[in-house]
């Protein structure tokens, strides 16, 4: 009896995949294997073939009859998956463009984009024909040579004016990883007596959840349960000169830093600092990694962030990338100067899923798109800047401040009211957003976001501010 409901549930649960999926042959196909899980799609396909024909409105409404209502959804997300995020009640089902699509068919801007990684929006015909194009050879394992992660790896060095190498990864904290891994070789082989194994990060910085990336992730909230961290990791201001001069010596294999802090609070660095944390890097033979995560990518309408001009050209060893890379397909990359790669052996760092063909293929479209796109977003950022600024005159008892660059912005609010307030309302208003610490709201649309979704962020953002009551 027990055996045969979770056979249901597992059939029924098949049938929401390829429901959602509705489009999606290839994907329907695949599923169809198992004969329980064909029933079921074949099912889905003619209940969604009637509702098609039925409504003249979109395959959401498929969807609602489909999946189990809300409520039982997010009781089995208590019961099954562990409770590592708070998540609204809301069960999202379908993306395009900036839209996605809750299982009640309600459509809702995306200010979001899965934390500043769908760059190009959701369903997109170019990600969607580069993972087709690579559905031949998906995964190969990095003991063979395959052909996409050649040509990313050259179209992402190339594209920057300093990197000579990449080794591709699957995240943004493995990027980090591997970065950090780099910096201590390079330490232990500048001092064999391996004294050169200090790693300098700074407050608010934030640059991953496994040990290494969290051990130069200064924050309590994340580090606290963790310890003991990985010891010989220093702690400075971030935009704080003397700090930095305080905590860099020769003991110093790397400094990390995000250009533009975003998980901190969207702070950028200022073209001071970072020239700073150059000079220190060179006259103490340590490496200045830029943690372009959140920030790369096209984020603030240049590829790299440390390319805008605010940031008056200075250039890292090592540069770490992940989020948009591959629109949502899981990959990271260190791209690295030859000093650095030189040191690096056969055997000394790897993965098994990282740099697979599939995941570049789809890397190397987003990466041509972004570029074509940032000529076309200038015009959207300083809208964006003009909507945000406007909001900040005129709300000034909500809105303390307005930072940061491009697609890649904090509003923070007055001591009075907290960010996840104004992210409630906005979700009612249809809009998701998310937060960065207690008082922002960090705003990372996709990169194709226009005039009309901008406005719309405006109108609700205004009627939000006009009636929000301090926290309570
Ligand atoms: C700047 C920065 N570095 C590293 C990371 C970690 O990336 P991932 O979550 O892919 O491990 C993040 C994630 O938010 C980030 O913003």
């Amino acid at each position: 009896m027990f055996a045969a409901a979770r056979l249901a549930g597992r059939a029924s649960s098949v049938a929401v995949a390829a429901a959602i999926a509705a489009p999606r042959q290839v994907a329907t196909r695949a599923l169809a294997s198992n004969a329980a899980a064909a029933t079921a799609v074949a099912a889905a396909q003619a209940q969604s073939q009637t509702q098609a024909q039925a409504s003249s409105s979109s395959a959401t409404q498929t969807n609602k009859s489909i999946l189990p209502p809300v409520p039982e959804m997010v009781a089995m997300y208590k019961k099954y998956l562990m409770n590592t995020y708070d998540r609204p009640d809301v069960v999202f089902v379908r993306g395009e463009g900036l839209s996605l699509f809750d299982s009640a068919g309600q459509e809702y801007l995306d200010f979001y984009a899965g934390i500043a990684v769908t760059a190009l929006g959701h369903n997109n015909p170019i990600v969607n024909r580069a993972l087709a194009e690579a559905q031949p050879l998906l995964h190969l394992g990095n003991l063979f040579h395959s052909a996409p992660a050649i040509f990313l790896a050259k179209e992402l060095v190339t594209s920057t004016a300093w990197a000579d190498k990449a080794f591709f990864c699957n995240s943004g904290t493995e990027a980090n990883e591997g970065a950090l891994k780099f910096a201590r070789k390079w330490g232990n082989t500048a001092d064999p007596s391996l004294n050169k194994n200090q790693i300098v990060a700074f407050k608010g910085g934030f640059h991953g959840r496994t040990m290494g990336s969290l051990s130069a992730t200064h924050n309590p909230a994340y580090q606290a349960a963790f310890q003991p961290l990985i010891p010989n990791n220093l702690v400075g201001t971030f935009n704080d000169l003397q700090s930095a001069s305080d905590l860099v010596s020769d003991r110093t294999c790397a400094v990390i830093v995000e250009p533009i802090q975003g998980e901190g609070g969207v702070y950028p660095a200022t073209a001071e600092f970072l020239a700073h944390l150059r000079k220190l890097c060179d006259q103490h033979n340590a490496l200045l990694i830029f943690d372009e995560i959140q920030c790369g990518v096209g984020r603030t309408g240049h590829l790299w962030a440390h390319s805008a001009p605010q940031f008056n050209g200075v250039q890292p060893d090592i540069m770490t990338l992940a989020k948009p890379l591959a629109n949502g397909l899981p990959v990271g990359a260190i791209l690295v100067r030859d000093r650095v790669s030189e040191l690096i052996k056969p055997g000394d760092h790897g993965t098994t899923f990282g740099g697979g063909p599939g995941v570049c293929n789809v890397a190397r479209a987003v990466l041509g798109e972004v570029q074509q796109l940032l000529p076309k977003m200038q015009t959207n950022i300083k809208r964006f800047d003009e909507i945000l600024e406007s909001l900040r005159q005129q709300f000034p008892k909500v809105v303390l401040d307005v930072r940061g660059i491009g697609f890649l912005r904090g509003v923070e609010l007055t001591a009075e009211y907290t960010a996840k307030q104004v992210q409630q309302e906005a979700l009612r208003h249809g809009i998701v957003m998310i937060t960065a610490g207690k008082n922002v709201l960090r705003l990372t649309p996709p990169l194709i976001v226009g005039e009309p979704q901008l406005e719309r962020l405006r109108t609700a953002l205004t009627s939000i501010f006009k009636s929000i009551k301090p926290a309570a």
